[in-house]
């Protein structure tokens, strides 16, 4: 059968209205990619799952099939969003696509290049914020209160219902939950979307490891960072939607919520990219997360199957690359220079 998207796969399985219109750019069916390097050296079972191969980039445009499709479906004309830009470009894409408006609230200059371009090119009213996601969040609560305008953060129900299909997928594939779960959390909903659909699907429960970076780790800490930092800017998050949801699927799950620095962070990134996969640095978490978590031995992975979630795609954030390296080398357009160079 051609492939038609989420809500056509798994629509069965998710509860959305009757009038939920569907709006999809054939999003979810990511691969699972086994990573026999890691694999060996944490004598395990490790998989990718790699969002990033999402139709925007990013593991978001799960929710944002089902919540712009019933947005639509009831009739909205606008939708509006908060965002450290995945949920914008993803917004943007899928309200393109409907032919609604969108409007995306993102905090002033933390947004990664290659997420803004997105939410520009898809044709939102991109808003600086001068304030943190958390206060774009709160403003964009309190408008969708006040006016018709639609709500497609995290908030909405709708979301967390796209975002289990990526539960699903793990188990349709594996044959069974992994031991393991590993990902980055910021405003949890994709951790509370996880929990829900293994919960739902009944092929096993994994146990949770969501990761967060060590400067916007509310989590972890038990209150409110009112000033998150970290280069990870996806999950730069002081004060979760969803916070006590991930804390409670970690804790049902016998897993845990950690936190790392940004170099275990940025750690991270090289090793995957070192396999072939290149991820945006706050999807690199969860196996920074796992790392640590088996440096110290807390983590029995001997014979487990792991599966680490990798969020969103290295082109998103072009800059922490391509500030980090010096730029390639020049020389002339001769074969005696590139031999000079390179040696044979
Ligand atoms: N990874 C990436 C790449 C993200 O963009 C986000 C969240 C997360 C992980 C965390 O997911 O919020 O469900 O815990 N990005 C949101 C955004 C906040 O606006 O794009 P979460």
């Amino acid at each position: 059968m051609t492939y038609q998207g989420l809500i056509q796969r798994y629509g069965h399985f998710l509860d959305l209205p009757a009038h939920t219109k569907t709006i999809s750019l054939l999003e979810g069916n990511t691969p699972l990619i086994p990573m026999p390097r890691l694999s060996a050296e944490l004598d395990c079972e490790l998989f990718i799952k790699f969002e990033g191969l999402n139709p925007t980039g990013s593991f978001k445009d799960r929710g944002m099939t089902s919540a712009i499709s019933e947005a639509v479906g009831r009739g909205a004309q606008t939708v509006i969003c908060a965002s450290t830009g995945n949920t914008a470009a993803s917004a943007a894409a899928y309200a393109a696509r409907a032919g609604v408006r969108a409007i995306v609230l993102i905090p002033e200059g933390k947004v990664a290049a290659g997420k803004l371009a997105g939410a520009i090119a898809y044709g939102a009213e991109v808003i600086q914020i001068q304030g943190s996601f958390d206060d774009a969040l709160a403003l964009v609560v309190e408008i969708t209160q006040k006016t018709p305008i639609a709500l497609v953060n995290s908030i909405n129900p709708f979301r967390i219902e796209g975002q289990k299909t990526a539960a699903f997928e793990i188990c349709d594939e594996l044959g069974s939950a992994p031991d393991w779960l590993c990902l980055p959390v910021g405003n949890a909903g994709n951790i509370t979307s996880y929990w829900a659909g293994f919960k739902q699907y009944q092929k096993g429960l994994p146990q949770l490891l969501g990761v967060q970076a060590a400067g916007a780790a509310p989590l972890v800490l038990g209150q409110a960072v009112e000033k998150p930092e970290t280069i990870a800017t996806a999950i730069r998050i002081g004060r979760p939607a969803r916070g006590e949801q991930a804390l409670a699927a970690a804790q049902e799950s016998n897993g845990k919520i950690s936190a790392v620095s940004d170099e275990q962070i940025l750690a991270a990134q090289k090793i995957l990219a070192e396999e072939g996969v290149w991820v945006e640095p706050a999807s690199a978490a969860g196996l920074a997360g796992l790392l640590a978590e088996s440096a110290v031995g807390k983590f029995e992975a001997r014979g487990r199957r792991v599966v680490v979630v990798c969020t969103g795609h290295g082109m998103k954030d072009p800059a922490i690359i391509a500030d980090s390296f010096a730029a390639p080398r020049i020389i002339p357009a001769s074969y005696a220079a590139l031999l000079g160079l390179i040696g044979a």
